[in-house]
């Protein structure tokens, strides 16, 4: 018995932006980013919220549309876990997720938000997964726990409202969207086979973002208020030290974005990648021999080359959806899902595995038998 994935969704924001667009915002070419990315074009969210997204995916992925690839339809009540990946809310409080419980209709659901980066969805994987195998009904730990038979995963964001158009460095590599994933506890079935996350201190800050939690302080550490103009001035200027943020992102950097270090990143997720598949199939007593394909976070694909190297696997092993969505960071992985599934590379009893990496940092992977 297990937790099996039994439907997928994905959705994109209307707007699409092609490389050559941002040859008229910043210094950088279309030769250039699609031999150092893979990336030719991403979508960008500007009438659609991170919930719209979420709840257009959801509904693919429970079988409610003629869109995505679900086993069957799922009732609403059926829903009992929400679990959301993301790092661009739309709110903070209430919880994406709460909002998806709202908008779906979702009565049953106990409902609330990870973040875990680009990994975000591979860990809300691994959550669900635990907590079914730990509160299933037939499951040997149900008893005095909330009974979690079906679970919602979803991994969306807006990254593009974390991005500086003005920095070449990060602006041609991020997209918005969304995927989701309905996981069912079956006991006829194995489904998720293993799992592995790890955190590894960021100790440069190589990826940060001090976004969520930047609105300018009213006070000052004596408990004084600020005057109003400073605290305006605040608002529009870069870090500076008096929000106590300026440690994290160094001072002088624009606010309200995504600072990233590419190369110390690229490093870390080259190695990440390798030694998460490696561990969750040692965990699983399978080989790479017993894979189908991998299904890899979909940042650079110079990175899932390296990968595919260092696992002397050809590069059609691995799913590779970048090109026309750019880095979705947690909704980089259940989108390349469901593109497998659309693309007909997985079938029933195939073993996949899923696997990612980001800003933590955070990385991790999951096996399972369609
Ligand atoms: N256009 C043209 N030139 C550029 C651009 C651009 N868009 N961006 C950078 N360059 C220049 C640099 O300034 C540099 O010039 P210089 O040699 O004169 O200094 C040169 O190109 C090489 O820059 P590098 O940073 O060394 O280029 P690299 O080959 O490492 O590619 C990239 C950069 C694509 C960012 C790569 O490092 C990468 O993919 N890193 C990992 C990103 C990632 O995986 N992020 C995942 C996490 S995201 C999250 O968690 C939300």
């Amino acid at each position: 018995m297990g937790s099996a994935l039994v439907g997928f969704g994905k959705a994109v924001p209307a707007l699409v932006v092609a490389n050559e667009t941002l040859e008229t915002l910043v210094d950088t070419s279309d030769e250039w980013i699609v031999t150092r990315t893979g990336i030719q074009s991403r979508h960008v969210a500007i009438g659609e919220t991170n919930a719209d997204l979420a709840e257009a995916a959801a509904r693919d992925a429970l079988g409610w549309t003629n869109g995505g690839f679900s086993e069957r339809r799922f009732d609403a009540s059926e829903i009992d876990l929400v679990v959301f990946a993301t790092i661009t809310p739309d709110t903070v409080c209430p919880s994406m997720a709460g909002l998806l419980r709202r908008r779906l209709g979702l009565e049953n659901a106990i409902a609330f938000d990870v973040n875990a980066a680009c990994t975000g969805f591979v860990y809300g994987t691994t959550i669900a997964e635990s907590m079914m195998a730990a509160c299933a009904p037939t499951s040997a730990g149900a008893a005095g726990r909330n009974p979690i038979r079906r679970a919602l995963v979803i991994g969306a964001e807006r990254l593009t409202r974390l991005t500086n158009w003005a920095d070449r460095n990060t602006c041609v590599l991020f997209g918005d969207g969304a995927g989701a994933a309905v996981l069912e506890w079956d006991e006829t079935r194995p489904g998720i086979m293993g799992s592995f996350i790890v955190n590894q201190d960021d100790f440069a800050n190589a990826l940060s973002s001090p976004a969520a939690y930047d609105a300018p302080q009213p006070f000052n550490a004596d408990g004084t208020l600020k005057e109003v103009p400073a605290l305006l001035g605040a608002a529009e200027q870069g870090i500076d030290d008096e929000l106590g943020v300026a440690e994290l992102v160094g001072a002088g950097r624009p606010r309200q974005v995504l600072y990233m270090d590419g190369p110390k990143v690229f490093k870390f997720a080259a190695e990440a990648m390798t030694e998460a598949v490696n561990q969750v199939l040692s965990r699983a007593n399978l080989s790479l021999d017993d894979i189908a394909c991998i299904i890899p976070h979909q940042a650079n694909e110079r990175i899932i080359k390296y990968a595919a190297k260092k696992l002397n696997r050809p590069m059609d092993f691995f799913q590779l959806s970048i090109a026309h969505t750019g880095n979705t960071s947690a909704a980089s992985v259940p989108m390349a899902l469901c593109d497998a599934y659309a693309n007909g590379r997985i079938n029933r009893g195939d073993k996949i595995i899923l696997v990612a990496f980001g800003g933590g940092f955070t990385s991790g992977a999951v096996l399972y038998e369609a």
